[in-house]
């Protein structure tokens, strides 16, 4: 029997020439309006968003939804195999229930937020995915980075992408992108089925399903 997992939404935005961020890694601002709006109520309809720790390291986010009082909480997830987010992080304000995800090797521990050890190395996204759907969530909403959206892409995890392609030039050959990592040999790729196209002030949001063989 298939394991059950929740169903993975992976959103990103990125530059025409390919990249999510600048060369120093800091945040650039890539979206619309139109497109920060859209990731707003796409937290809305998850159950959970997950980021990983060179997100929390470059960009502090919050990872909450913004404005109106939210209909349901949203469970903050981090991939920090090492422990290295910080105690000051935003994510670990309280304001919302935070799962950081690290290593059974890793014996660190945060306040105010719940602690699941999973995989030797580094965090094992098939027993993470296990544990999520266990406790509820169907619904994931992957944020990046570059590199954790690798990993969801290379386990085989990924439903759906969908890509705001915004209107500046970033550039360099070391800015990160939607899916670093290191990449698959020449002749084998992700197949996806392009299902949307919508443009969203001066950008365009590409929506994909992953295309599977089973
Ligand atoms: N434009 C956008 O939409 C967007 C969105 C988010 C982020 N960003 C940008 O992306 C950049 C950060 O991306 P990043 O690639 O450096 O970091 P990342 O993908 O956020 O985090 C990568 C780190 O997560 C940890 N990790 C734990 N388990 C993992 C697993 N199974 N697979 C992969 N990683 C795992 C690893 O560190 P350990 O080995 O220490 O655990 C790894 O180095 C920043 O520049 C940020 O601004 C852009």
């Amino acid at each position: 029997m298939a394991t059950m997992r929740p169903f993975v939404i992976v959103n990103c935005a990125m530059t025409p020439d390919g990249k999510i961020a600048g060369r120093s890694r800091r945040q650039v601002r890539i979206s619309s309006r139109e497109d920060a709006e859209r990731v707003q109520s796409l937290r809305t309809s998850s159950d959970a968003i997950l980021v990983g720790v060179g997100t929390i390291l470059a960009d502090d986010p919050h990872l909450t939804v913004k404005g109106a009082a939210p209909t349901k909480t949203l469970l903050r997830v981090v991939l920090d195999s090492k422990g290295r987010t910080p105690e000051n992080a935003r994510v670990l304000d309280g304001s919302a229930p935070t799962l950081i995800v690290t290593t059974e090797e890793c014996s660190k521990t945060w306040k105010r937020v719940e602690v699941l050890r999973c995989g030797i190395g580094r965090v094992d996204l098939r027993i993470l995915l296990t544990e999520l759907y266990r406790q509820g969530v169907r619904r994931l909403l992957v944020e990046g980075g570059g590199e954790v959206i690798w990993s969801f892409f290379a386990g085989g995890f990924v439903d759906r992408y969908c890509v705001f392609v915004g209107k500046m030039i970033i550039g360099g050959s070391t800015s990160p992108t939607p899916a670093d990592g290191e990449g698959f040999p020449d002749e084998e790729t992700i197949p996806l089925e392009l299902v949307e196209v919508t443009r969203l002030g001066d950008g365009v949001l590409l929506s994909y399903e992953v295309v599977r063989d089973d």
